[in-house]
């Protein structure tokens, strides 16, 4: 059966397989959505950022291409953690593009952007949603009983303050 798509859809299957792993059933339902939706909207960002690091030009190039090429490598730790913890739960990861293109939150990156300060106010409105997304997910789990996710929601969500920072820094005189 299809799935509703937009805003609402967390592109969670619903699918649970058995596992000993203690977290209550209700804090492990809260979990899975969270984490899934996280896990897209980070491998969304993973994207994001390398298509700038391919194709930015102008100013300060190589500061930021190098700086990318350290963001996306973080993020590929980040976005394994995610999955990581969904499976520990009992859910099933879904890392496949379709299920990123249909339920992604963060708009469309432009395909055909070349120049750099372009890049990193795209870069940066994107960082700043999935920073706030975390810290929703730190709440929202630490509610729900996980306090195991809150925390890994809590690390990741001060990496992506930090990059945050380091992008919005490129912006001084540039009309932040
Ligand atoms: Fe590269």
């Amino acid at each position: 059966m299809a799935k509703a798509q937009g805003k609402g859809d967390t592109g969670y299957s619903g699918t649970r397989w058995s596992t000993r792993n203690s977290v209550g059933e209700n804090a492990k339902n809260v979990s899975l959505t969270t984490l899934q939706a996280l896990l897209t909207d980070a491998i969304d960002l993973y994207n994001a950022t390398r298509q700038a690091h391919w194709n930015l030009k102008g100013t300060n190039f190589i500061g930021l291409h190098e700086m990318l090429d350290g963001f996306y490598n973080d993020l590929n730790e980040s976005t394994d953690a995610l999955a990581e913890r969904l499976v520990q739960l009992g859910g099933v990861a879904n890392g496949t593009t379709q299920n990123l293109a249909s339920t992604t939150r963060l708009p469309p990156y432009p395909a055909d952007l070349l120049d750099s300060i372009g890049h990193v106010k795209e870069l940066s409105e994107r960082y700043a949603m999935v920073g706030k997304a975390l810290r929703d997910g730190i709440d929202e789990t630490d509610d729900a009983g996980d306090a195991d996710t809150s925390d890994l929601l809590t690390e990741l969500s001060r990496d992506i303050d930090k990059k945050l920072w380091m992008l919005e820094a490129h912006l001084q005189g540039h009309g932040n």
